[in-house]
């Protein structure tokens, strides 16, 4: 019987790893997956898309070579989808010397550690629009020059270029996934558009009075997270490696976002949004939009859905678990225990 085709995916608790790994699940493959090793653990993304039992969960930090060759040694992958990595770009700036070790030197350590296991195993890079920072070019296409403008993207930078150098010196099949900002139920609630789907789920049912943001005036390409996982293997199915802008080619910025998202609840954002400097961050991207062609053309995707489709998606989510939360049902969720945002004390304070 020809054996099933095996993934190991790093970062498998995230949003894009659940997402990846039911996909990969549901083609037939047998699916590994890397966590980190925490006091509390965090499986509520695997939990919630009910495949936490079908998941082969294997301990690894990527600050820790020893604990990736084993990770490779225990799943013995035709493919690994690296994704692990210190993902939120605010805080790569209260912790840029984390950013560079995890986000920046661990993918040489997992390209060292196939090419050393398996050079013939297939590498998916997650890279990111963040690189194009604020090169102001319009739409940004996989020729667009890149300037990183925060220590994450600077890290991802290194990342990208190590991918390229392992594909071209050592002939290795591995690619560059630069999608753009992609969202869901399963976000984190760092980032902005969780944070508004969940601060308007406890607003319109009275557990919360108003929402705090940054720069409002920001504008981003946003998919659907769920779209952008198929992506991640169709550029592995390839005859040849490639890297490729993963993106809807439509922008819309984060007031748009918080106007939509309220009134999908029935409620005038205006009355409940502020401005708090505590999320302004030292430089932001401005603007950011993808042209994806070349993936549309040779990998045969696209997005399907639209940027009011996601909000509701997200929004309408997060009502519902509010609403069983209220009726005292338990079910995996990471909002209940995340802690309100007035209690973090970041550098913005002291400047
Ligand atoms: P995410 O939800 O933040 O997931 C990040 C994953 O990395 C989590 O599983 C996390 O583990 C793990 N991780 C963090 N530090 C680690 C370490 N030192 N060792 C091992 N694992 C570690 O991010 P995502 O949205 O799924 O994104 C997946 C990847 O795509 C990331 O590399 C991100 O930078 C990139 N990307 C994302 C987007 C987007 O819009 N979502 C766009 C472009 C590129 P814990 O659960 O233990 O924290
Ligand atoms: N997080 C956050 N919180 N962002 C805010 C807030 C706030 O209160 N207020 C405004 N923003 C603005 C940020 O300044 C930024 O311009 C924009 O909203 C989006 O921020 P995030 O949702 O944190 O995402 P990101 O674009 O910085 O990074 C995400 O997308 C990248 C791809 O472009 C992450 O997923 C990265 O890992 C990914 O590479």
């Amino acid at each position: 019987m020809k054996k099933k085709k095996s993934a190991l995916i790093t970062g498998v608790t995230g949003q894009d790893g659940a997402y990846l790994a039911k996909f990969l699940l549901d083609k037939g493959y047998a699916v590994f997956g890397t966590y980190r090793r925490l006091s509390t653990p965090n499986f509520w993304r695997l939990q919630y898309l009910d495949i936490f039992d079908r998941v082969k969960l294997i301990p690894a930090d990527l600050v820790d070579s020893t604990s990736i060759v084993e990770a490779l040694m225990i799943s013995e992958p035709d493919e690994v989808y690296h994704l692990a990595a210190q993902s939120f770009v605010g805080a790569s700036f209260e912790q840029p010397v984390g950013a560079g070790e995890i986000t920046g030197l661990g993918v040489p350590r997992m390209l060292e550690a196939i090419r050393s296991i398996n050079p013939r195993i297939r590498f998916y890079q997650a890279s990111t629009s963040e690189l194009y920072g604020n090169s102001n070019t319009g739409v940004q296409t996989e020729e667009t020059p890149f300037r990183p403008a925060s220590p994450y993207s600077a890290a991802k930078l290194y990342g990208y270029w190590i991918t390229r150098i392992y594909r071209e010196g050592y002939g290795m099949f591995a690619c560059n996934g630069i999608l753009f900002n992609h969202e869901s139920p399963l976000r984190g609630l760092e980032f902005v558009t969780r944070k508004i789907s969940n601060a308007v789920a406890k607003i319109a049912l009275g557990i919360e009075k108003e929402l705090r943001l940054g720069n409002m005036e920001a504008q981003r390409d946003w998919g659907y997270a769920p779209e952008y996982v198929e992506s991640m293997w169709l550029m592995l199915q390839q005859d040849k490696p490639d890297d490729y802008v993963i993106a809807t080619n439509e922008t819309h910025s984060v007031a748009e976002f918080a106007r939509r998202a309220f009134a999908t609840a029935g409620l005038d954002w205006e009355k409940y949004t502020r401005v708090d400097e505590r999320f302004l961050r030292p430089i932001d991207v401005n603007f950011l939009r993808g042209d994806y062609t070349k993936a549309k053309e040779k990998l045969g995707w696209r997005p399907k859905v639209t940027f009011e489709r996601l909000v509701e998606i997200m929004v309408k989510e997060d009502l519902e678990r509010w609403g069983r939360w209220q009726q005292g049902k338990t079910f995996p969720w990471d909002a209940p225990s995340y802690p309100t945002e007035a209690g973090i004390l970041t550098r913005a304070l002291r400047v």
